[in-house]
């Protein structure tokens, strides 16, 4: 029989690793379509290098240690850094028991790493970004042709059309970084991908998802297990649901199939004025049918609808899969030569 080749996604993931970022790497890594190259970590739910130690401990309970984790920035741009730890814990896991005997790579940072890909692989890379956007704002200043160098983006973050969750009007990825989001959604990418709370706080896993889901006896299986009970622990309070919404998944999701969403190409500003809209995101969505001002900077394609049922299938369906796929080949990763300055875990 012949093997039908995989062509793989390429992609790099900068993350805030908190529970539902958790819950992404766990999904990539089974998915037999994707390559993850390597992941870089922001300050946001935790510190930068907590985040980063939790991302090698989470890929390490994969079966990936092949995947290399950079430590990012550790602050904003232009704020005092704050943190999430009320959603996430102290130690953004929830405080689960995890092998943490792991290694991350502080030799470079996260975007001096994201630069260093896409140069090297010019136009074949995609970013996923579930957390503050102060890494791929830096590798913009780095290289401002980075938009020319990387395939797409899918960032989680923002609330157009509906409430924030930060503030009543800022969600939590922008208001942690307002200026970094303002310069990443005004940069002219080839193709960026917005999952907001306009999105993604309707993506609550249903009994079904969640039944699927504990049926699962791999480690992968029993850590999401874990972390989404973790994660809905804190909505059962805040929301008053037994169940947890996948914000960060469904921008990987949304990245691999558009077609489970439907979009408004809108510029996406963001209120950087300081006072109670700061990290607000904003579109001037008139239906005006002409006369209207041209757009500040090029759109993006903002996500609006859902095709719920096949975008959670997808979900359950990679993380049934995960800790399966094969380890890249070659890559260098916890176990990496070019481990020059290292952060260890406990
Ligand atoms: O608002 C939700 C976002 O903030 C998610 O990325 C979550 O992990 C936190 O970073
Ligand atoms: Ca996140």
């Amino acid at each position: 029989m012949t093997e039908t080749a995989i062509t793989r996604r390429r992609i790099v993931l900068d993350c805030d690793t908190g529970l539902d970022d958790t819950l992404t790497l766990i999904f990539l890594s089974g998915r037999p379509d994707v390559e993850l190259v390597a992941v870089g970590t922001v300050h946001g739910n935790v510190s930068a290098v907590q985040g980063a130690l939790n991302s090698a401990a989470v890929l390490k309970t994969l079966g990936r240690t092949d995947v290399p984790v950079t430590v990012g920035a550790r602050h904003p741009l232009a704020q005092p850094v704050q943190y999430s730890a009320k959603v996430h814990g102290s130690d953004g896991l929830g405080e689960i028991p995890i092998d943490r005997e792991v290694r991350v790579r502080t030799d470079i940072s996260a975007a001096e790493q994201l630069v260093r890909l896409a140069r090297q692989h010019p136009g074949e890379l995609e970013i996923i970004a579930t957390g503050p956007l102060t890494n791929i704002a830096l590798a913009l200043m780095i290289e401002p042709e980075l938009p020319n160098l990387i395939a797409g983006i899918a960032v989680m973050g923002g609330a157009v059309t509906v409430p924030g969750n930060n503030t009543p009007w800022a969600e939590s990825n922008i208001k942690h970084d307002p200026e970094a989001a303002s310069l990443v959604f005004s940069a002219g990418w080839r193709r960026c991908v917005l999952a907001g709370l306009d999105v993604t706080l309707t993506t609550w896993l249903r009994s079904a998802d969640l039944a699927a889901i504990d049926a699962l006896t791999t480690p992968a299986g029993r850590l999401a297990q874990q972390i989404i009970g973790k994660f809905s622990a804190y909505f059962s309070v805040t929301y008053g649901r037994q169940s947890c919404p996948i914000h960060d998944p469904t921008a990987a999701i949304l990245l691999l199939h558009p077609e489970y969403g439907e979009y408004g190409r809108w510029s996406v500003q963001v209120e950087l004025a300081p006072g109670l809209t700061r990290g607000a995101t904003l579109a001037d969505r008139r239906p005006f049918v002409a006369n209207k001002p041209a757009p500040p900077h090029p759109p993006i394609e903002v996500a609006t609808r859902l095709d719920l049922d096949r975008l959670l299938e997808c979900f359950v369906a990679g993380i049934r899969a995960a800790g399966t796929a094969p380890a890249q080949q070659g890559q260098q990763g916890q176990q990496g030569q070019q481990m020059e300055k290292e952060v260890s875990g406990d």
